[in-house]
């Protein structure tokens, strides 16, 4: 059996509590929150024994195997760290971290203690994205030349998930004072994984961010509305292919859109999670002359906290790891300083 901490009780925990309850051999142990009435509610709705308004006393518990640290960004890396010492294998939300330093603090740790780590990249979750990145590493399509991937929200325009003018959920995640890397930090991220993750390396960054207004003087309460909201990224892979990679929160009309696009020498493929996260559409052979694309379906594939749980079975970590994952923080960084300097950037 394994026994798992969760910390932070917050929305995306439900997810985590959730994903776990469902993996035979997995149990939650405890759970916590300085939320007192949002541990309690998943500590009720999921059975879990015990409950901490701090999480050093969860990471004293001897019987703990691994935690699930689900709170906002800026608490990552110590979180990760304190867990990593305490001997405890960590999933952690994205983003890894708010800076390279941090992230790398955190790798050299995970190796030091020698513990499973690993980061919710949840759109690895989608068979799609798995056999995409299958079918480029196979060669079968040629050299990539060209990629395109979206990543479109529209909550700032929508109230699909709620008003996010009343929502600290939203609200801290428009506000560099507390601690977010705006849109870029929250799913450019994801898309930035979700495209290089099949691609390969990216080389070069050439990134615009925005933040547009949104409240009047840019505040709600104590929250300064100073976060990006928009990053439109020029990127150049290591393996010389273009692309454009694109995130924001005011497409409205798209709740929660990832696109990938890969076109190679001798095929392309489509990966659109709104239409379907089990097929992708592939263009190729023959087809490439009458631009003719066909559906094709994908095995299912383990889910992050499936791949998390065989890690720690196994002890041997599944991607994506931290050291992985410091890799795409290091392309945050990059295009945080292309932004400022209005230039090009190398990874
Ligand atoms: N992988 C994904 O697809 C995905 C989706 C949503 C959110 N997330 C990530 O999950 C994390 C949490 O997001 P959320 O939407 O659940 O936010 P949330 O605001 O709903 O939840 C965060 C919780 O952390 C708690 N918290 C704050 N400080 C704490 C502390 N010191 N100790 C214990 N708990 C503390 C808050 O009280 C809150 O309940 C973020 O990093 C976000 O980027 C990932």
């Amino acid at each position: 059996m394994i026994h798992i901490g969760i910390i932070g009780s917050g929305v995306m925990a439900h997810t985590h509590a959730e994903a776990f309850s469902g993996i035979r051999g997995c149990v939650i142990r405890a759970c916590c929150d300085t939320d007192a009435a949002r541990a309690a509610e998943l500590a009720r709705r999921f059975a879990v024994p015990n409950v901490y308004s701090d999480f050093r006393h969860l990471l004293a518990d001897p019987l703990i195997d691994a935690i699930s640290i689900v709170t906002p960004d800026p608490l990552h890396a110590p979180m990760s760290i304190a867990g990593i010492k305490a001997g405890k294998h960590v999933l952690c939300e994205k983003p890894l971290a708010t800076s390279v330093a941090d992230a790398q603090k955190m790798v050299v740790a995970a190796k030091r203690e020698g513990v499973i780590t690993m980061v919710n990249f949840t759109y690895r979750n989608a068979p799609a994205i798995q056999k995409a990145a299958h079918i480029i590493q196979s060669g079968q399509l040629g050299e990539v030349r060209h990629v395109q991937a979206n990543y479109l929200q529209s909550w700032l325009t929508g109230n699909q998930w709620g008003d996010w003018r009343t929502s600290p959920q939203w609200l801290w995640r428009l506000s560099t004072g507390h601690g977010s890397m705006g849109v870029l930090g929250d799913i450019g991220v994801h898309i930035l994984d979700f495209a290089s993750f099949p691609v390969g390396p990216v080389k070069t960054v050439n990134c615009l961010l925005k933040t547009l207004p949104k409240a009047p003087r840019n505040r709600i309460g104590r929250y300064r509305l100073d976060a990006n909201d928009t990053a439109i990224i020029s990127v150049e892979f290591a393996n010389g292919a273009v692309g454009s990679i694109t995130a924001t929160r005011w497409a409205t009309g798209k709740a929660n859109s990832l696109t990938l696009s890969i076109h190679c020498d001798k095929g392309a493929l489509e990966v659109d999670l709104d239409r379907s996260e089990n097929s992708l559409m592939l263009c190729t052979g023959r087809d490439i002359h009458r631009t003719l694309w066909k559906e094709k379906s994908c095995p299912r594939t383990p889910t992050i906290y499936q791949r998390f749980i065989k890690s720690i079975r196994t002890g041997k970590n599944e991607p994506p790891d931290f050291a992985r994952v410091a890799e795409i923080q290091r392309v945050l960084d990059a295009c945080l300083r292309s932004d400022a300097t209005d230039s090009t950037v190398r990874v």
